[in-house]
């Protein structure tokens, strides 16, 4: 939500801004603006819409300034209109500040201000930053500072000051980089709740709300923490807490390269990352897949009692044996996630809290934790567990699930659990973990442990490669945890391991196969109004994928049902206008799927069926086949969501949408 660029240092500094807000306009597209420190004035320029309104302006108003900030804004409190884009400065245009985040109390500190006699422009919150920092610089006794800076070098200078006293005076979540027309030398940033990472380079120095920003130039990043400001000049950074007290802080060096944000000759981003879901796959098996594992230090079928959660509904479960003997213990789990067996020591219960897509990744993860490592799992949106957390119990893994590792109502909701368990006396050490994308973020810093989903970064607004890197990371704590437990035998876990191999190929197999078709395909709903997504069991979550998909990109009306509840209700809204996409594979479901996809053909609706080939009865119930490989059942997600996604993908593109950047929407949500 919202992203902030800085710069400070020997080259033009408008350029160097641009192509950042360029890279982080995945995070707001409503205006986007910079201002300049030039001689001993600041030269502001905003324009209302996407960065290339701006760049137009900028053309026009070459700038050899060698400081300045920039910003690109998803609106929160005021219209996406010029007048309320960023940057926003003091009453004479000496402090200028740009903002991610929101100032909860702007509007006590405005009347204050107002009555001091500032004068405000805009009807953002942001605005009261610049005209608190003027406010205290004009009460700092700057004689009095200087002197006792002569004696205490460690002290920050009067405009780090400043905006330490006003960022202790502010409530909210935010992150911000303030310069000044009197401080031609300094870029100020703080954060508290919302990203900023700090680059490091030759005589230069970056600050961005994210790190592509920043890659094209360095890699070597300081993600600042919460309560911590940085005062950047040409000769180096120096970090400080609120409190004053300055902070030792190294770089880190990122791992990526700035070739991984480019489109590769992608028409968009969002393809170019459907597509790269094989290879994420791969990297994530690469990754953790134990070489060390054999078949022969596994547990033998015999010696697993019969566990309810293994048995299909309908087989007999085998006699008792008469003399039970012990599992013989497996040394070795056929993963290597490096989480220690503290987690999952007496493990009762999971809970999962995720929003959006990587809360679907958790509706699949609830199934594959449920079936093969048999724990009960909930899942909850982050957004409602704030507020609703269920009753405490003990023995409880919480895992947040987010890509950025950034999401406010997952952070947030992660941290009050945190919180909770550190008051139980059962638990010393809360068990919570994370999987993200970004181990380096915000999320990497509250949880003691990261599964790294390793999708490389993902730049379109619709998660796709990120959901399916997401849902390996299910699949594979789901085999250490049931390898811990002893749920499953060297058989199955074999078999599922075989399967996972497999996936990578599968999913090559259908971009190479179906896209042309699907592409083709998304001709007959460019005017459709509404769409039906239906799925069971686990792929229950992919028909809900696949529907916030659709909405997310083409602005199509798309539900997804379980397809054994359309009868309660939803089967009304079906005609002949209504397409139904159903995803059918073959396993517990399989049947029961076809007989509700039969009940929405009765009421007309067209059928399109996801679901492998050369099955007879599913090819005679759809009307229109989007085949894909024949996979076990349960890791079928990985395969049913890439028609899903590239049908999506295909009918907002002929709508001629802007697919990467849809309407209203941010790639990371860091506002509640
Ligand atoms: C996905 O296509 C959406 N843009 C959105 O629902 C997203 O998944 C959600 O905001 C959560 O983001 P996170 O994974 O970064 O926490």
């Amino acid at each position: 939500m919202c992203g902030i660029v800085g710069y400070i240092g020997t080259q033009a500094a408008s350029s160097i801004l641009l192509e950042g807000l360029q890279k982080l306009e995945y995070r707001g597209y409503d205006s986007a603006g910079v201002a300049l420190v030039e001689g001993n004035a600041i030269h502001c320029i905003r324009a209302k819409g996407k960065l290339h309104n701006l760049k137009e302006k900028l053309e026009n108003t070459p700038s050899p300034a060698q400081l300045g900030i920039g910003h690109t804004r998803w609106a929160t409190h005021g219209k996406p209109e010029e007048y309320n884009a960023h940057p926003h400065m003091d009453t004479h245009r000496r402090i200028a500040v740009v903002q991610n985040g929101i100032i909860e109390n702007y509007r006590e500190l405005r009347e204050a201000l107002k009555a001091l006699g500032h004068e405000f422009r805009s009807e953002t919150d942001t605005e009261v930053i610049p005209h608190l920092i003027a406010e205290e610089f004009k009460q700092l006794d700057l004689g009095e500072f200087e002197n006792l800076r002569g004696l205490k070098n460690s002290l920050p200078s009067p405009l780090t000051e400043a905006v330490r006293r006003a960022v202790n005076k502010l409530h909210g979540a935010f992150a911000i980089a303030v310069i000044s027309a009197d401080s031609p030398d300094e870029l100020i940033v703080a954060r508290q709740q919302a990203p900023l990472v700090l680059g490091f380079g030759q005589g230069e120095f970056f600050c961005a709300s994210d790190t592509p920003a920043l890659v094209p130039y360095t890699r070597a990043v300081l993600p600042l923490e919460n309560g911590e400001i940085a005062r950047l000049t040409p000769l180096g950074v120096e970090v400080y807490s609120f409190e004053g007290q300055r902070l030792k802080k190294a770089p880190r060096t990122l791992n990526w390269n700035p070739v991984m944000v480019e489109k590769q000759g992608f028409k968009h981003f969002m393809l170019k990352e459907i597509y790269e879901q094989p290879g994420v796959v791969r990297a994530c098996l690469e990754a953790y897949l134990n070489p060390e594992w054999s078949q022969e230090s596994g547990v033998r079928s015999q010696e697993l009692s019969a566990l309810p959660h293994l048995q299909s509904p309908t087989s007999n479960p085998p006699p008792p044996s008469p003399n039970p003997q012990p599992p013989t213990p497996n040394p070795r789990s056929p993963v290597r996630l490096n989480l220690p067996t503290t987690l999952y020591e007496d493990l009762q219960q999971i809970q999962i809290v995720a929003c959006g897509t990587s809360w679907h990744a958790g509706l699949v993860g609830k199934y594959v934790l449920e079936q093969l490592a048999g724990i009960p799992t909930q899942v909850q949106y982050a957004s409602e567990f704030r507020y609703s957390a269920s009753p405490i119990t003990p023995n409880t893994l919480t895992i947040g699930v987010t890509q950025s590792g950034e999401t406010a109502d997952t952070l947030a909701a992660l941290e009050m659990e945190l919180h909770r368990r550190q008051g139980l006396a059962t638990e010393f050490q809360p068990r919570m973990l994370g999987i993200t994308n970004r181990p380096e973020s915000t999320l990497g810093n509250l949880v003691p442990h990261i599964i790294d989903t390793h999708a490389g970064i993902e730049i379109g607004v619709a998660a796709t490669k990120t959901f399916a890197a997401q849902l390996m990371a299910f699949y594979l704590l789901a085999l250490d945890i049931a390898h811990y437990r002893q749920s499953l035998t060297t058989e199955q876990i074999e078999k599922l391991l075989d399967g996972l191999r497999q996936l990578p190929a599968e999913i090559e197999m259908i971009l190479e196969s179906q896209e042309r078709y699907i592409e083709e395909l998304a001709h007959d709903f460019v005017e459709t109004q509404d769409f039906i997504f239906l799925g069971r069991g686990v792929n229950f979550p992919i028909a809900l994928e696949g529907a916030l998909k659709l909405k997310e990109i083409s602005y199509i009306h798309a539900e997804g049902y379980p397809a054994g509840e359309m009868k309660h209700g939803p089967i009304a809204l079906l005609d002949a206008k209504v397409p139904v996409v159903t995803i059918a594979m073959p396993g517990t479901v399989f049947e029961k799927v076809l007989s509700n996809a039969q009940e929405a053909r009765a009421r007309d609706a067209r059928l399109i069926g996801v679901t492998p080939m050369d099955e007879q009865e599913a090819e005679d119930t759809f009307d229109t086949l989007i085949p894909v490989p024949h996979v076990e059942e349960i890791l079928s997600p990985l395969v049913t969501v890439i028609p899903l996604q590239l049908l999506a993908y295909h009918i907002a593109a002929r709508r001629g949408l802007d697919v990467d950047q849809p309407r209203n929407l941010a790639k990371s949500v860091t506002v509640e």
